[in-house]
């Protein structure tokens, strides 16, 4: 961690008002989180806080609500049970906080979805003053959220008395320095998802440090058709196709293109899944998954790798017939003895759902932020923080 940046270990807590903004933004099904990967990642900083003998308040967003609507069904509530469940300790829940935390000693308050406040997505100034307030330090330890400047991450750091990041943060940017500023080589980045347009600064960035990029799911069919090749009735996106190209001719990075795919006649689980080589596309094919040959080439190139960043499945993995080519390369991964580092919902998704998670170095709990800090090499709020 660059040494003008403050980290709550470094920092003396005793009896001080302690805010801790978390990112404890969980995927929740019907009132069940079903994944409890942000809330474990968060236990060790409140462990820590709690044993500087600090006033414990933790703040975090859960989906995008409409301040407006205060729909319940984005209450943090089911996370304050499973925290209490998970950290075992009482865990008291706060719905009115804004206007004042009555904190005791020894105890852990987490407050209401921020984002039910009018003006924290707008970083609203007298919010931020307001958060700030609430607190003699505030700690800022949501990773998830760091590439959002919010009245609750951003807005607060500016004003609050103390502000510093958390020990989460600062395993998070360690772990991606690492990954990306010395790495072991070769460097293999696996980029997965819809669209070029959403990560090409980060497949640009990737391009400038990476032996080779495997890029997956609709990305690859828009690289597909920079290289003349038909993708029938794939998601493509033709304002990128130059972009693809230029990236397709940087001499310094190999992209090893599909030689053969899986197809559907449309995006369901429910079409016949049919393996063809990548000459034989036809207008009303939709490429829905890489095929055995082209998982076997990429799974070679992972193979020669000493680190590994992979961010996006390479295929629609959640329908069982096309989440072959994902699962053969979590396996590649799986398998190699280098620094793996792994970000993004999805992903993480895949990991846990192969029952993986043991063996990647690294997972990240952010998913655009992740990114952002691959394509920047740094986030807002480090850069607010150095100040
Ligand atoms: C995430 O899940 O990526 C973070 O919690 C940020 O959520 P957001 O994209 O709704 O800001």
């Amino acid at each position: 961690m660059p040494p003008h940046i403050p980290v709550m270990q470094n920092i003396d807590l005793q009896g001080l008002r302690t805010l801790i903004r978390l990112d404890l933004n969980v995927p929740i099904d019907d009132g069940v989180i079903t994944s409890e990967a942000r809330i474990h990642a968060a236990i060790p900083t409140i462990e820590m806080a709690l044993s500087k003998g600090a006033k414990v308040a933790l703040l975090s967003h859960l989906g995008r609500p409409d301040p407006a609507a205060l729909d319940g069904s984005y209450s943090l509530e089911p996370v304050a049970i499973k925290l209490q469940e998970l950290i075992n300790r009482p865990v008291r829940f706060l719905t009115d906080w804004v206007d004042g935390i009555d904190h005791s000693d020894d105890e852990i308050i987490l407050c209401e979805n921020t984002r039910y406040h009018i003006g924290e997505t707008t970083n609203d100034e007298a919010l931020s003053q307001q958060l700030a307030s609430l607190c003699d330090v505030f700690v800022m330890d949501a990773f998830g959220a760091s590439h959002r400047q919010h009245a609750s991450t951003y807005g607060a750091v500016q004003f609050a008395s103390q502000a510093c990041i958390g020990p989460l943060m600062s395993q998070e940017i360690e772990s991606l320095n690492q990954g990306l500023s010395d790495p072991e080589k070769p460097l293999v980045a696996i980029i997965g998802g819809a669209k070029v347009s959403s990560k090409l600064g980060v497949i640009e960035a990737l391009a400038k440090i990476c032996d080779h990029i495997i890029v997956g799911g609709g990305i690859a069919n828009t690289f597909l058709l920079a290289q003349g090749l038909q993708t029938g009735n794939s998601l493509i996106e033709p304002d990128m196709i130059d972009a693809a190209k230029r990236i397709l001719n940087m001499d310094q990075v190999n992209v090893p293109m599909p030689t053969d795919v899986r197809v559907g006649k449309e995006f369901s689980n429910e079409t016949d899944a049919i393996i063809k080589t990548i000459e034989a596309i036809e207008p009303d094919d939709v490429i829905l998954d890489i095929g055995p040959a082209t998982a076997k080439l990429y799974a070679e190139v992972i193979k020669t790798a000493n680190t590994i960043i992979w961010n996006g499945p390479v295929g629609v993995f959640e329908f069982a017939q096309f989440s072959h080519g994902t699962r053969a390369l979590a396996n590649a991964v799986k398998d190699n003895a280098g620094h793996t580092i792994v970000g993004g919902g999805d992903t993480v998704a895949v990991i846990e759902q192969y029952n993986m998670v043991d063996s990647i170095s690294y997972i990240s709990t952010g998913g655009g932020a992740f990114l952002e800090f691959i394509k920047s090499g740094t986030l807002p709020i480090l850069d607010l923080l150095k100040q």
